[in-house]
């Protein structure tokens, strides 16, 4: 499918296998979740526009380059939250903008529950932050939230997801690149990824 991006990265794919590993800890799931984030978002990141500049080196002139797009974080909580800092090793200058979303367990539709985005849009491009596409309901609601707030170039990045959710979110906004570590088999009756990690917020929050 046109626009979706899964990593064949052997990092990405190792830490991925120590991600589902039900044994694997509180502690070492977050550090998992923010390598992982880092490596997809050097990924997703392969398009920046950038300027050219001249910085001094202690023995010349060297020409180089500094971004030119304002750079926007939005994780989604709670679990896009632990993929913040991975990212931010990299875009230290990168605001964060985040939005409440959590699906309703019944009808597994996203309820909104925070978003404080200024009216005017303070940035370029957005990256979306959540570990799990499962239905895709979430990440749709975020990608209408932005595009309503004035971004136009937004990515979504992720850890798992399932045929369903990348299909949902493509129908719905097909010009939403999508960066995942893994796409897995489908989901469960409960709208859980099979065979997926299990529940990313509870894995890393230790709930
Ligand atoms: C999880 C996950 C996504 C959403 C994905 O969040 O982090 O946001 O489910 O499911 P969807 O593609 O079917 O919308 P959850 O609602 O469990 O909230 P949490 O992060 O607060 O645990
Ligand atoms: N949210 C999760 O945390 N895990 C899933 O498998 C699906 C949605």
């Amino acid at each position: 499918m046109d626009n979706v991006y899964p990593s064949s990265h052997p990092l990405v794919s190792t830490k991925l296998t120590l991600l589902r590993d039900v044994s694997t800890e509180p502690k070492k799931f977050r550090e998992l979740v923010r390598e992982i984030a880092a490596m997809l978002a050097y990924e997703a990141t392969l398009d920046l526009a950038t300027r050219p500049i001249e910085v001094q080196t202690p023995l010349a002139i060297a020409k180089g380059h500094s971004l030119m797009e304002r750079v926007g974080l939005v994780p989604i909580l709670r679990a896009g939250l632990g993929m913040v800092e991975g990212v931010w090793e990299l875009m230290p200058s990168a605001e964060v903008w985040h939005i409440g979303l959590y699906r309703d367990e019944r009808t597994l539709k996203p309820v909104a529950y925070y978003n404080r985005l200024p009216v005017e849009p303070t940035v370029s491009v957005c990256l979306i932050l959540d570990p799990m596409l499962a239905t895709g309901g979430s990440a749709v609601a975020t990608v209408d939230i932005l595009k309503h707030w004035g971004v136009r170039k937004i990515k979504f990045v992720g850890l798992l997801a399932a045929p369903e959710g990348i299909q949902a979110l493509h129908s719905a906004h097909p010009d939403v690149p999508i960066h995942i570590a893994g796409i897995d088999d489908h989901l469960n009756e409960h709208g859980y990824i099979l065979p997926g990690l299990g529940d990313a917020g509870d894995r890393q929050f230790g709930t």
